[in-house]
């Protein structure tokens, strides 16, 4: 550990009962969910550091850390799909391809100048669609990190595309392979062209999908995994079913399952003629299907792979999630997280480049947000991303946190326990097949007790209201003491 948490509020003291907490999360399944924080306007605006922080807080936050992992972002796509939680920009911006590649580069030089050169551990460039980038751009971006971080030869270095782009130019597949690219991801989402029409991603449809797998193939990718998307109003469980046996038929080494999340996308409204239990039914056709063709994943986990031991994820999300390793995010939007700070850089509210190209070119670290977090906040966080592997490694958080996850939330492990929501396996705190169906409530029991306060008071029916909320967390944290 190289530094200390802030200091929890008095929002962050309270404590709330397992059972409404579960309660709550499963009322608000929409937004508890791996996305954390919740509300961060309430929950995470008391810990925001002024930005005459900035360099000396994230010196002193990844001081030491080495390994790493790093994560770039390409924020241009051919077109923007209305469904797409992303920090993407708009179509009049898409020019500014080489602009924003400069400063990339740039603020590459200035974390190397800040932090020194480290160990990469995981590298993915993600997007956006990262293969809209020409070959040229893409292998010069490949030269910047390595001038300025080692990346040992065994790391898989991951990237994304979409169907239409992977069909159309085999060139930036292969010259993705020449600079050292070794896994691919392809976002087939959907095939129903009625929904895809709806979702405006009636482009990258299935005309594209086999054509899009050979040229991956043949540019010598063995590593790829293909996104499939549900929870989508109007999407029926038989055309779900589709899409999954569509998936299998392009045989992927991986196949990952998003659930819709709709928080701050432009169908936002839509989410609530979604019904939780039409969500589980999709889920669980998945994981019977997907497993009847060899393709496994835990209970919770939303990644599943045929190479056995393989967990189907890139390196730097494997370290993420498995390990809680500390990540730079460089680029418009991204997110960066140490031990004792998160913090997203400019553009991931407005999405647009303006900002970020400013403070690059003022020599600043492009942050939008910093947050210094108390360790309430920290283990939540943790907590969360190992669910995207459905279990917690005890070890990695004893190591990071220094106390185990059985001490840090007594009560709230017991009562997973006892109602058979997770298992003890060795090491590993897991989570059930009935823990994988009440992945909301499970979810929201391990949040920071802001964040389940705002879940507590939150009618998912109801408009928001601050107010209302204060006083029937308190109401609640009252109860419970
Ligand atoms: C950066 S995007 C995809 C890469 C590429 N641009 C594409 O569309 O194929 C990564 C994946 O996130 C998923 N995704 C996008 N928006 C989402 C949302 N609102 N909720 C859940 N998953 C989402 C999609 O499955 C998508 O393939
Ligand atoms: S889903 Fe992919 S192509 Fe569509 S807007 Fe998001 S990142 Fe771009």
């Amino acid at each position: 550990m190289n530094r200390a948490w802030s200091l929890p509020n008095a929002a962050d003291a309270a404590h709330y009962p397992p059972q409404a907490c579960f309660e709550a999360g499963e009322r608000n399944h929409h937004i508890a969910n791996t996305a954390y924080p919740i509300a961060h306007q309430l929950t995470w605006k008391p810990y925001r550091v002024g930005p005459e922080r900035y360099r000396s807080l994230v010196a002193q936050a990844f001081e030491g850390l080495d390994p790493l992992l790093l994560y770039v972002h390409i924020p241009f796509c051919e077109v923007r799909c209305a469904y797409c939680e992303y920090t993407v920009v708009g179509q009049d911006e898409l020019h500014g391809t080489q602009q924003y590649l400069r400063r990339l580069h740039r603020e590459l030089e200035l974390y190397a100048g800040l932090l020194g050169s480290r160990r990469l551990a995981g590298f993915d460039i993600g997007g956006g669609t990262p293969s809209f980038l020409e070959p040229e751009q893409m292998a010069a971006l490949m030269e910047k990190v390595r001038e300025h971080f080692e990346l040992p030869s065994e790391v898989v270095i991951s990237t994304e595309t979409t169907p239409r782009i992977a069909a159309a130019r085999p060139d930036k597949l292969a010259s993705f392979m020449q600079a050292g690219i070794r896994r691919i991801s392809m976002g087939v989402q959907v095939i129903q062209p009625d929904l895809l029409k709806v979702l405006q991603r009636d482009g990258n449809g299935v005309e594209h999908h086999f054509r899009a797998v050979e040229n991956i193939r043949a540019a010598g990718f063995t590593d790829f995994n293909v996104d499939l998307m549900y929870g989508f109003a109007r999407q029926s469980l038989e055309s779900w079913r589709a899409t999954l046996e569509h998936a299998l038929r392009l045989a992927p080494e991986a196949i990952t399952l998003y659930r819709m999340r709709y928080k701050l996308t432009r169908i936002s409204e839509q989410a609530s003629q979604v019904a939780l239990e039409g969500v589980r039914a999709q889920a669980e056709l998945a994981k019977k299907l997907l497993a009847d063709h060899g393709y496994l994943a835990n209970p919770g986990k939303n990644t599943y792979s045929r190479i056995p031991g393989h967990p189907g994820t890139s390196d730097y999300i494997t370290r993420r999630v498995v390990d809680g390793m500390p990540y730079l995010g460089l680029g418009l939007g991204a997110q960066s997280f140490s031990h004792t700070t998160v913090s997203y850089n400019e553009g991931a509210a407005g999405k647009n480049l303006r900002p970020y190209l400013r403070s690059v070119d003022a020599g600043e670290l492009p942050l939008q947000d910093l947050y210094d977090l108390p360790r309430e906040h920290m283990m939540a966080k943790m907590i969360c991303v190992s669910f995207y592997f459905g279990e917690v490694d005890r070890s990695a958080f004893q190591a990071k946190f220094g106390l185990g996850i059985e001490q840090a939330y007594p009560e709230e492990v017991a009562f997973a326990l006892e109602r058979g929501l997770m298992s003890l396996t060795g090491d590993k705190l897991t989570m059930t097949e009935l823990g994988a169906r009440h992945f909301n409530g499970l979810v929201a029991l391990f949040h920071a007790p802001s964040v389940k306060s705002y879940l507590l008071a939150r009618d998912p029916e109801k408009a928001e209201d601050m107010h209302r909320h204060r006083r029937l967390a308190l109401a609640v944290a009252r109860r419970a003491s």
